[in-house]
């Protein structure tokens, strides 16, 4: 929250309207999590595992979703592991989904280019769409990539 607070011009405050409320919402959120755990654990709907390697069979899921990790820590994973991590993810389940694209400054993931050129050459969909949501200033797109 303090680290919000020093960069809250990086964000859009109409959604969520102050850096106040986005901590109410995170603790929320953590609540319910925390709430859930030991009986989600034990139903088996939450499994750790680490990209690039996931602890699922393919073809596991109809959706994979990577939010703010692939390409907003583009600085600290190199475009190699941004793509075996797509590829891991794209084996356990039909479609990937990556939101934002950005990186934590806000602009364009380096890795974007290099990744959806390879997926789209290897016999994969891969589409940018726009989408309404936009908390972090520049961050309202989201890579959709399925099987051609
Ligand atoms: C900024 S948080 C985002 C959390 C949540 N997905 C969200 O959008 O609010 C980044 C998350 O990526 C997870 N993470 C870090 N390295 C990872 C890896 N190699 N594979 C999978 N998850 C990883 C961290 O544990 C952390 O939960």
């Amino acid at each position: 929250m303090t680290q919000m607070r020093k960069n809250r011009n990086d964000y859009v405050w109409d959604t969520i309207s102050s850096v106040e409320e986005l901590g109410r919402i995170r603790m929320a959120a953590m609540d319910t999590f925390l709430a859930d755990f030991n009986a989600g654990k034990n139903d088996g709907r939450y499994i750790a595992g680490k990209l690039p390697l996931l602890p699922f069979e393919g073809g596991s899921f109809d959706i994979a979703l990577s939010s703010h990790l692939l390409f907003l820590y583009s600085a600290y994973f190199s475009a190699e592991f941004h793509l075996h991590a797509l590829q891991e993810m794209l084996r356990v389940s039909s479609e990937v989904r990556v939101f934002p694209t950005v990186t934590l400054d806000g602009s364009p993931s380096p890795h974007l280019n290099f990744v959806t050129k390879y997926l789209v050459c290897h016999g994969f969909d891969a589409e940018i769409k726009r989408v309404p949501y936009e908390f972090q200033r520049g961050g309202n797109e989201i890579l959709l990539v399925k099987p051609v």
